[in-house]
């Protein structure tokens, strides 16, 4: 039986128009004018939007990360996201030290299959590096792996040098695969925490002041630099600030393909969170930190002129007790990273083109189509479109809600948006043709999400 979604507005990247929509055995088969036929399932979409389900592609679920692990795990993260709208998220694979990349995606993948509620893909981070994981890096892309994350900070626990990051930028060319890369100068912030601490300046505050947003221009301009030498193209994770949008836009303008994504906390928080009293300001501990919020300006714009590509959520969530609180007595104890996947979709319609800083379009680009080409999975994802799977979300403009922890899908103490408006709802979300949620809530279904092996990288997809 199909089902057929009337009278709403599709939104693609490039096109916005009323029209319904068909759904058959998980694809999208017909888009038109009263396309339903008899036996047909019809759900009443007017007055909304129909967006092609969100793409966050970058979460970590089940992460252990200095003793401790990450508070949502594949079930919890993806029922986040598929009730705030997300169909497909792409998680990091993380290489602990000593382990092939084999073992690392094989970890991963025990711990997301028959879990998901959403549709997901990995991208491998690296963290440990010889000749041989080198050499792995093909069997990974086939597959379906065609994406690597590495690191310039997180000294002695992720951080690569910059031999490796050459190396595997070399690499990731010859066989189509994308580096990913996490941005900020990992020697000298291991520096300044140290100075910081000698002078008891132990306080969550801290961990913004021995990040500053320079080192993270610097080390955007040294990975563009070896990109270059690499002729590899690069996407530049979770970009925060000003001085690192500018190093892309000026790689940009010359014709490199590199690439960017931001994520709503940086869009959104600003570095008044550290001044949050009781600790509170551990809840915004993450790297990149929170900037000054003059930076949020330059990140909206670089969004609505495709200097940044995508948004992600980062999503690395910890509990504020018991986690967070780890680094009571230092800042360098507490666990990096902030809960998101069900927020994001919501938040950059809100403030993005509920706001008027984002076109319809321009939001579907950031949330869904862009990292569905950058990744590999368009036009499978990413579009609406006939023969593209069927992820839909059924979006009522009118709707409002105020985001809080107490009725959220994640499963973590905290919101780091609390508090804030939401504009607009996922009324109905749709996963290959199948209602996963409904007004903010997760259906009573199994877990039908299915691992994406995804394609190699091909800069022509981007243009
Ligand atoms: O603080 C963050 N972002 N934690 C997650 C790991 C990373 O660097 O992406
Ligand atoms: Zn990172
Ligand atoms: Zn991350």
């Amino acid at each position: 039986m199909a089902t057929v979604l009337t009278g709403g507005t599709v939104v693609t990247a490039a096109e916005c128009y009323r029209a319904d929509v068909r759904m058959e055995q998980g694809r999208i088969t017909q888009i038109g004018e009263s396309v339903a036929e008899d036996g047909d399932q019809q759900v009443d979409a007017a007055g909304c939007y129909l967006f092609p389900g969100g793409i966050d592609p970058h979460t970590h679920f089940d992460l252990p990360v200095g003793g401790t692990t990450t508070a949502d795990d594949f079930a919890s993260g993806t029922a986040a996201a598929a009730a705030g709208g997300t169909t497909t998220v792409l998680d990091f694979a993380t290489q602990h030290k000593g382990e092939t990349l084999q073992q690392a995606l094989a970890n991963w993948q025990r711990k997301a299959a028959g879990h998901c509620y959403v549709d997901y893909g990995f991208h491998l981070a690296i963290s440990d590096w010889n000749a041989a994981i080198q050499a792995e890096m093909t069997a990974v892309i086939e597959q379906g792996v065609s994406s690597f994350k590495l690191y310039m900070a997180y000294k002695n626990v992720l951080q690569v040098d910059d031999g490796v990051l050459l190396a595997a930028m070399r690499t990731a060319r010859q066989h189509g695969a994308l580096i990913c890369l996490h941005c900020e100068n990992g020697d000298v912030i291991a520096a300044l925490v140290q100075e910081a601490v000698a002078r008891g300046q132990t306080g969550p505050e801290y961990h913004a002041l021995t990040r500053p947003a320079l080192l993270e221009g610097e080390a955007v301009n040294r990975a563009v630099c070896l990109a270059r030498l690499a002729q590899a193209p690069l996407y530049v994770v979770h970009v925060s600030c000003a001085e690192a949008l500018r190093v892309l836009q000026e790689a940009q303008e010359r014709g490199w393909p590199v690439y960017g994504e931001t994520c709503p906390q940086y869009l959104l928080l600003d570095e008044a969170c550290y001044q949050k009293p009781d600790f509170e300001a551990a809840k915004y501990v993450m790297s990149p930190p929170l900037r000054p919020a003059a930076n949020q300006v330059f990140l909206w714009q670089g969004l609505a002129d495709g200097n940044l590509l995508t948004t992600a959520s980062d999503h690395c969530s910890f509990n504020f007790k018991q986690q967070k609180e780890l680094g009571r007595s230092s800042f360098q104890c507490i666990p990096n990273g902030a809960p998101g996947v069900e927020n994001r979709f919501g938040l950059l319609y809100t403030y993005g083109v509920a706001a008027g800083k984002l076109s319809l379009n321009q939001f579907v680009a950031v949330t869904s189509t862009n990292a569905a080409k950058l990744f590999g999975l368009y036009p499978a994802k990413g579009t609406l479109a006939v023969g593209s799977d069927a992820d839909i979300v059924v979006w009522d403009p009118a709707e409002k809600r105020v985001i809080t922890a107490r009725d959220q899908v994640q499963r973590v103490d905290y919101n780091a948006y609390e508090g804030f408006m939401q504009t607009g709802n996922a009324r109905a979300v749709f996963l290959r043709g199948r209602q996963i949620a409904a007004n903010g809530r997760l259906l009573d279904a199994a877990p039908a999400g299915r691992y994406l092996k995804r394609s190699r990288f091909a800069s022509n997809r981007m243009s």
